[in-house]
């Protein structure tokens, strides 16, 4: 047998550590967030480094350990948001384009995305148990719904915390995909007259195309516990309703990060009562959601789709599907065609056309 090389033995040694320790960059994440490293760093004097001292006198606990604060820092560091540097005084950091992604307050801010997910309400205690996802029947309660011992969705209506959570939480991707959606779908949403956001949420997303296109007559449809707490906004009508009984009639269909919630007999039934509600001619789904293995898709990319996947298995019973699976999909509910149109975000649009 040959021998191992010791340095290549070594390096794989640490990957097995990193792995079992993976839970730490959450956790480290998490903590750094609540309290309020990103944002500080963020808002002192336009972002300037800021020493350790300094950053301990905003921290909001009652006493600080300076060295565990320091050591917290220094693994920031390690996993890429913070950038330490060196100085005669006292070590500076500041953060890197990554920790820019952390700021509550920023465009592009993943933070209630972060909080709804690191959370042990919407779930973090059931990863324990994740092997049990092996022997779980299809169309039974997830560990989640195992969990609480009910859907979901039943969990989210009862709880106004991690309704407020979720929403948050996909208030946060909207911001990030929907300018990629409305820059690569432009040309279809200036040539439609109405939009219905099927399972729009608290009609975030809805609002940023009400913005671009003010022609367009736009509606969010969801639950009515979840439009209950939407704002108010110009231009944007919401209806309240079980989306398996209806669908508002419109020219175009938006369902994003819907159909990954559901498996596929769910998604066939969602998608045959859109088809139902948008014209023969001219009318169209617009699917935004992850297609799991595309060909560009890089390292970075492919964790984090199959990442979420496991999430869909953990908490809602559904999963991320590659583009044969969504070809499988569509045509079982009957459309004609699709297209894949490619976006600057982690999900693509997939277009149905009845
Ligand atoms: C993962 S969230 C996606 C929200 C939104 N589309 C987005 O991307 O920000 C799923 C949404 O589906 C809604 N939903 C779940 N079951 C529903 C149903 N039967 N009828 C209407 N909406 C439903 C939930 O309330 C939630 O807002």
């Amino acid at each position: 047998m040959e021998e191992a090389d010791p340095q290549q033995e070594l390096k794989s040694q640490a990957q097995i550590f990193n792995h079992i320790y993976s839970f730490v960059n959450s956790h480290v994440l998490k903590c750094a967030i609540e309290l309020g490293i990103f944002d500080t760093i963020h808002g002192s004097k336009g972002g300037k480094p800021m020493t350790l001292s300094t950053l301990a006198t905003t921290i909001p606990l009652n006493s600080i350990n300076t060295r565990n604060l320091h050591r917290l820092m220094v693994y920031l560091v390690h996993m890429g948001l913070l950038q330490k540097n060196v100085t005669l005084e006292e070590d500076e950091f500041s953060l890197t384009q990554l920790g820019e992604f952390l700021v509550k307050d920023g465009e592009k801010s993943l933070v209630n995305w972060a909080l709804a997910i690191i959370n042990e309400a919407v779930g973090m205690g059931c990863w324990h148990h994740l092997s049990r996802c092996c022997s779980l029947e299809s169309g039974g309660p997830t560990l989640l719904e195992e969990m609480h011992g009910m859907s979901a969705w039943e969990y989210v209506g009862k709880n106004p915390e991690v309704n407020r959570l979720i929403n948050d939480a996909m208030a946060s991707d909207t911001k990030l995909v929907m300018p990629a959606f409305i820059q690569g779908c432009g040309h279809v949403l200036e040539g439609i007259g109405s939009l219905v956001d099927l399972g729009g949420g608290t009609g975030m997303a809805m609002n940023m195309v009400a913005e671009a296109f003010p022609h367009l007559k736009c509606t969010v449809f969801d639950l009515p516990h979840v439009v209950e707490t939407a704002p108010a906004y110009p231009n944007v009508s919401f209806v309240g309703g079980d989306m398996f009984e209806f669908v508002p009639n419109a020219d175009a269909i938006l369902l994003k990060f819907m159909l990954h919630n559901w498996q596929d007999d769910g998604c066939i039934k969602i998608l045959k009562k859109c088809k139902d509600a948008i014209p023969k001619v001219g009318g169209k789904v617009m699917i935004v959601e992850i297609i799991l293995d595309l060909e560009d898709d890089d390292e970075d990319l492919i964790r984090s789709k199959h990442s979420l996947d496991l999430d869909m298995m953990v908490a809602t019973g559904g999963k991320e599907r590659t583009e044969e699976e969504w070809k499988v999909l569509i045509n079982s509910a009957g459309f004609s065609g699709l297209e894949i149109v490619p976006i600057m975000a982690i999900q693509s649009v997939i277009m149905a056309y009845p």
